[in-house]
């Protein structure tokens, strides 16, 4: 007869833990995406027209807002700027939510079907769907062009989602995700916004909050039971990531289709305290998470602090 020993169990239920856990986050996140998800074709008034007098994006989350340059525009330009930096933050919301789509699939590939983990998966998958055609509509709407990554970092994202690991790929995920989230949670409630952007918003902020819980439970589990190895990669490959996110985060053509000097803005955007605030305070929540389960270590947290998302 075998005995089972009291190391036995506990290896046991450190195999099963995380896996249990990982079910009952699924149920939780399946019951709320049937609770509130939105179809924005119906839910939102495509048809009505742009308001006179309302921005796309509120103004001190512009990225030139309160700079010298700033001051000198006129309202009516600045209004210019704020729609093009949100048909800007659109087109790279999209930008990561086809990368992240891919690492779904990926990360599912080999899972049981039945599981509610992959099930979630995949409901995640579809409203990301729904948003990267929703913010497509937003910028059309807009009047504004697709503004594209520069091609490095576009090509450079295509050999990401097609190797990356799991938890290179999560924390990717809530780099994409927690930041822009933050803006959007002050845009929505914001009466000086367009209604549209308004309503888009309001949806995003709604879908993303599962999305975010789901990517910050497999990363932390992943923080755990990966390799040594691939931790480590993680914490170089996030924060290359975080690197390449501030660098992409407005395209600087933005300022050429106002009609300013595109490398004085892009200068004084980079000088201003103001703007830095803004994206440390959006990235807070994040790095907070990230320092706590041990993202943040050695030469990955250089690079984030080089990427100025962190202090
Ligand atoms: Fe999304
Ligand atoms: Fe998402």
């Amino acid at each position: 007869m075998t005995t089972v020993t009291e190391r036995d169990i506990r290896l046991l239920r450190d195999a099963l833990g995380p896996l249990r856990d990982r079910e009952q986050v699924a149920e939780r996140l399946l019951e709320s995406s049937a609770k509130h998800s939105f179809d924005p074709d119906k839910e939102l008034d495509w048809d009505a027209p742009i308001e006179d007098g309302k921005w796309f994006w509120p103004p001190e989350l512009v990225s030139l807002y309160d700079t010298p340059l700033w001051r000198k525009m006129s309202e009516e330009q600045r209004m210019d700027l704020a729609r093009h930096e949100a048909a800007s933050l659109a087109s790279l919301g999209i930008w990561f939510e086809i990368i992240l789509m891919q690492l779904l699939v990926r990360h599912i590939y080999d899972k049981s079907v039945t599981s509610n983990h992959v099930r979630y998966a995949l409901t995640e998958i579809a409203d990301e769907c729904r948003h990267s055609m929703m913010f497509a509509k937003m910028i059309q709407k807009g009047e504004a062009p697709a503004y594209q990554v520069p091609r490095v970092y576009h090509n450079m994202a295509r050999v990401l989602k097609t190797v990356s690991t799991t938890p290179g790929s999560f924390a990717a995920t809530l780099l994409g995700e927690e930041i822009l989230d933050w803006m959007q949670r002050l845009t929505f409630p914001d009466e000086r916004v367009q209604t549209l952007v308004r309503g888009v918003t309001r949806i995003h902020v709604v879908e993303e909050a599962r999305h975010v819980r789901y990517a910050r439970e497999e990363l932390r589990r992943q923080m755990v039971t990966a390799p040594r190895w691939e931790q480590e990669f993680t914490r170089l490959s996030c924060g290359e990531a975080a690197r390449v996110f501030s660098v992409c985060f407005v395209n600087p053509q933005v300022y050429e289709n106002v009609g300013l000097d595109r490398r004085e803005a892009v200068a004084q955007v980079r000088a201003s305290g103001h703007r830095r605030e803004v994206m440390q305070s959006g990235a807070r929540r994040l790095t907070d998470f990230l320092d706590d389960i041990g993202v943040l270590r050695g030469v990955g947290r250089r690079l984030w602090k080089s990427s100025g998302l962190l202090a």
